[in-house]
């Protein structure tokens, strides 16, 4: 973690995973976890139907001293309203007390055909409605291979950049997923990761420095416990965003413990 003031964000996102009783007991057992310590934000993601669930528990937690936790949805709908089957709009979200949204991960990107033009007005959307988004950029093995990994990333924030402003990422967390590295058990190394962090708060602090420094940027993509104190040894990875190891409660609690 940082030596700056950055506080550390720990994502857990929960994906198609669990049932509604699986998820409150993973989550209780969360709070018996991290009573007493508050260092570390720690967003849980789960389906948007848990959400309310969810929300009331963490509500419950906080009233008993455990702090810390936010509510986070998995994806938020580029629209304010109107005729979208099956959609969650950002105001929605604030509706049920959802503080975050991941918005961009890979798997929405390319199961879904999220463009950066789309996710960038759901960046848009988010941010209008008091939803934070959880910006996840990454590339390809086939674009690692080419050489192009800083370019695409660039692209990637750029593009939503040109939409919201510099100044919205004040309100954002920015999460470097390299795609090869979700769900496949082959983590980044956490010197590369770091590189990569340091070089995009580098191209940040050019356009302004104080929000390069205070623009947590946390690192995705098969995060375990094994590996997690790696990557929290280093300057510019100002946590994670887990998935897999997030369903099992003892291997998140040892994740986030790492980071305070
Ligand atoms: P993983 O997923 O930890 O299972 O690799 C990370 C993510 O999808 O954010």
């Amino acid at each position: 973690m940082s030596t700056l003031s950055r506080r550390a964000f720990i994502g857990g996102n929960w994906k198609m995973h669990g049932s509604l009783g699986d998820s409150l007991l993973l989550l209780q057992q969360l709070f018996d976890g991290r009573k007493g310590k508050e260092g570390a934000e720690i967003g849980i993601f789960p389906p948007f139907v848990y959400l309310q669930h969810v929300r009331s528990l963490l509500n419950t937690a906080q009233n008993n001293q455990i702090k810390g936790f936010v509510l986070g949805a998995q994806n938020v709908n580029e629209h304010s309203k109107g005729a979208y089957t099956g959609e969650i709009s950002a105001e929605m979200l604030d509706d049920v007390g959802c503080e975050y949204a991941l918005i961009g991960h890979s798997e929405r990107r390319n199961l879904y055909g999220e463009t950066n033009e789309q996710i960038a007005k759901k960046c848009l959307s988010a941010l209008q409605n008091k939803v934070k988004p959880v910006l996840c950029i990454g590339e390809t093995l086939e674009q690692k291979n080419a050489g192009k990994t800083i370019e695409i990333l660039l692209e990637q924030l750029n593009s939503v950049i040109c939409v919201v402003g510099l100044n919205a990422l004040r309100h954002c967390v920015l999460a470097y997923e390299p795609v090869w590295a979700i769900g496949t058990g082959l983590a980044a190394s956490p010197m590369v990761a770091q590189e990569i962090h340091a070089k995009l708060r580098a191209y940040l602090s050019e356009q302004n420095v104080e929000i390069s420094e205070e623009l947590r940027i946390i690192y995705g993509g098969s995060v375990k416990a094994d590996n997690a104190q790696d990557f929290s040894a280093m300057p510019d990875i100002d946590g994670a965003l887990v998935g897999g190891a997030s369903l099992k409660a003892e291997e998140f609690l040892n994740i986030c413990h790492y980071w305070g």
